[in-house]
């Protein structure tokens, strides 16, 4: 079977933050005592982005996300090596995007200057809210002045093109609070916002010690009308927790979520690749711990993981992906990303139409319905390999937290 290779994207991740966040569980960790390894991190990353490269070399680049962890604890200077090596190893498209995560608490005067200069396009800025003792419970850095000011320095660097992290069901939080949250940040005139509620993650601190938070009944109804909110304010929720203006959506998300290609480098990343004379689509997942992945010396000695991902597995997986998008998918698209035929599908998804999760609209496309949005997990479980379970929260590809991606 011969495979078409699906755009390419990469994600580079950087794990270390000033201190954890007691809720997150992404893999991040204090900077340790002895300081920040910048240049041995970034020489590992180099040799490991030459190695991922090796089967895809010369494919169209369509975009680059810096994700942590903090990437902004990183020089500039750091983040354009980076980018330079990719642009000579790829081809970057026309219109290549370049994202930055960024924690307000770490961006001093002129560094988003800097890292425009270095390639950056896009800023993520991790606001999370503008109430000080939510900012406070949530275990912060920064505070909301803090905040406005990166934002600041985003439109001195002429970087307009940035999204704002915020989180709702915080620790003792209102609607009215939500609400109030969420003016603060449209007030600050974003591209994008991502919006999540907080969860409690399992080894994470705020599971060992839950701090008090809105019931369910609450929270549903911070979504609800901070839903309708943005929608007032023009912004269109093209993905679970991601909302954008028409033609300001995150390219690099969107990829994921189309189910395209992207390499991951750097300490626990992810990648999925297309192997067209192979047929074949690979995922990859890098030594998760940041000393171990320093201190390998061969590039192969980073991968913890390798393996082929079966035909079952991949119309799970491009489901489990797809189906987070308001667009949803289309026949052509199933076969243009899987290789599969699209007669292996049309069953579950007949189902899903019958039960009123997804609905059918012009030109062959399938879309969630309001009812299947909310019950996404239920829809997506019509399409587990050889099951018609409904399961919940079923993710073994460990994409549900890369789904936190602003
Ligand atoms: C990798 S972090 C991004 C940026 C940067 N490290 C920061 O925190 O400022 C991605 C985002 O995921 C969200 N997030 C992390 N843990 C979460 C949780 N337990 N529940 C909901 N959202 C969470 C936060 O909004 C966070 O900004
Ligand atoms: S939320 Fe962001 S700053 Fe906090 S620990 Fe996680 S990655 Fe680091």
């Amino acid at each position: 079977m011969t495979l078409r290779a699906p755009p390419l994207a990469l994600y580079v991740h950087l794990p270390w933050c000033v201190r954890k966040c007691p809720y997150c569980d992404f893999n991040s960790h204090a900077v340790p005592a002895a300081g920040l390894p910048e240049r041995a991190y970034l020489a590992a990353l180099l040799d490991d982005l030459d190695f991922a490269a090796r089967d895809c070399a010369g494919r169209e680049l369509v975009s680059v996300f810096f994700g942590g962890g903090t990437p902004s604890l990183f020089a500039a200077e750091s983040i354009g090596r980076i980018l330079e090596r990719a642009r000579q190893l790829f081809r970057p498209a026309i219109d290549f995007e370049v994202t930055l995560e960024a924690n307000p608490g770490t961006v001093e005067r002129g560094r988003f200057a800097d890292y425009r200069g270095a390639g950056v396009t896009r800023v993520s800025l991790g606001a999370q809210s503008f109430d000080e003792e939510r900012l406070a419970a949530l275990g912060r850095i920064h505070s909301s002045r803090e905040t406005r000011g990166a934002v600041e320095e985003l439109r001195v660097a002429g970087l307009d093109n940035f999204n704002l992290d915020l989180m709702y069901a915080l620790p003792h939080q209102t609607l009215e609070g939500a609400l109030a949250d969420l003016e603060q940040a449209l007030g600050l005139g974003p591209a994008h916002v991502s919006h999540y509620q907080l969860t409690l993650e399992p080894g994470t601190a705020f599971e060992r010690r839950p701090p008090p938070l809105p019931d369910d009944e609450s929270a549903f109804a911070m979504q609800e009308a901070s839903a309708s909110r943005l929608a007032a304010a023009g912004f269109r929720q093209y993905e679970v927790s991601a909302w954008a203006p028409p033609g300001r959506e995150c390219r690099h998300n969107l990829n994921y979520w189309h189910f395209g290609d992207y390499l991951g480098i750097g300490a626990g990343a992810h990648g999925k690749l297309t192997h067209p004379h192979a047929g074949a689509v690979v995922r990859t997942a890098r030594v998760r711990n940041p000393g171990r992945y320093l201190a390998a010396t061969a590039p192969e000695a980073r991968v913890e993981d390798s393996r082929r991902v079966g035909a079952d597995d991949l119309a799970f997986e491009f489901f489990l992906n797809v189906l987070r998008l308001a667009d949803g998918f289309s026949a052509a698209s199933f076969e243009l990303h899987t290789g599969l035929p699209w007669p292996s599908v049309a069953g579950p998804v007949a189902e899903a139409e019958s039960r009123g999760l997804l609905r059918a609209e012009p030109a062959g496309r399938w879309v969630p319905t309001p009812l299947g949005r909310r019950f996404l997990n239920d829809l997506q479980a019509l399409f587990l390999p050889g099951s018609d379970a409904l399961a919940t929260n079923t993710d073994p590809t460990g994409l549900a937290s890369a789904a936190r991606i602003g």
